[in-house]
């Protein structure tokens, strides 16, 4: 199954990818993590240490520009994406993989291709990559990666918001543009709420933009609190509220 995570920067996409990753892993199923981002931060909160060696960086050298039969050019990988993760991916703790797609480097040779063709490509081929039974996709916080054809392969996008009116307002332009990519499953998740009025103010909007609430995550003071020391909640405090309420959400819904 894959899922991506959009909405408004800020508003917690990568705190919530790598707390259901993590959710996901804990109910026995294998995951694989995207992050999206051109600023990546999933590995933080997927608790890989910071100094750890990474893996190396993708660059626009992994793309080639070929001629298609009837004489127009084409983008395409140079390397299978079982290959791309082998070399480019990394581990994070409960043994997740984790790829970093969202700001390939600008490599000399020659690629006439921009890293934003990149990123596509990448994304492209994420998305028909079968062999996890989950797939995390952190997205940077707009949906213009995506292609038409390849992201109806998404089985459901999030749209994280949070208690106030521009980001909600946001949430709805997330859902309209997935729908047209054609991906159907559009759900919102509530999060940093943190009273009553406030997620009654959610399901309101929710309501008459006809967007099914998937998960509430309360404000967590633990989550600032571990974001404050550079540490993943996950390791900071695995009781914590929101880690609670993700994963109680994938007990409910995934764990067959
Ligand atoms: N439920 C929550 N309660 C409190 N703080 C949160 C919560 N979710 C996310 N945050 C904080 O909000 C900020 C943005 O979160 P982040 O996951 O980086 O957002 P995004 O990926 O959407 O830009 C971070 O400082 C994070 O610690
Ligand atoms: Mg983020």
């Amino acid at each position: 199954m894959k899922i991506a995570i959009a909405g408004k920067g800020g508003v917690g996409k990568t705190t919530i990818s790598g707390i259901l990753c993590h959710a996901l892993v804990n109910s026995g199923k294998s995951v694989l993590a995207i992050d999206g981002d051109p600023n990546p931060n999933l590995s933080v909160v997927l608790g890989i240490p910071k100094e750890k060696d990474l893996a190396p960086s993708l660059s626009t050298d992994i793309i080639e520009r070929i001629e298609t039969q009837d004489g127009k050019w084409k983008f395409q990988l140079k390397m299978s994406f079982s290959d791309i993760l082998k070399t480019y991916g990394q581990k994070a703790p409960g043994n997740i993989s984790l790829l970093m797609v969202g700001k390939p480097e600008k490599a000399g040779t020659g690629c006439m291709c921009g890293s934003h063709t990149v990123v596509r490509e990448l994304l492209s081929s994420a998305l028909l990559y079968e062999e996890v039974d989950f797939m995390v996709l952190d997205t940077e916080a707009s949906l213009e990666h995506m292609k038409r054809g390849t992201s109806k392969s998404v089985d459901k996008i999030f749209t994280v918001v949070e208690p106030y009116y521009r980001s909600l307002q946001a949430a709805s332009r997330f859902a309209d543009m997935a729908r047209e990519l054609g991906i159907l499953n559009v759900e919102a998740i509530a999060n940093k709420v943190r009273n009553l009025e406030e997620e009654i103010a959610i399901k309101d909007y929710c309501k008459k933009i006809k967007l099914p609430i998937a998960i509430t995550i309360p404000f967590d003071e633990k989550i600032m609190a571990a974001d404050l020391k550079g540490q993943s909640i996950i390791h900071y405090d695995k009781n914590a509220k929101a880690i609670k309420a993700i994963e109680s959400f994938v007990k409910q819904n995934f764990s067959a």
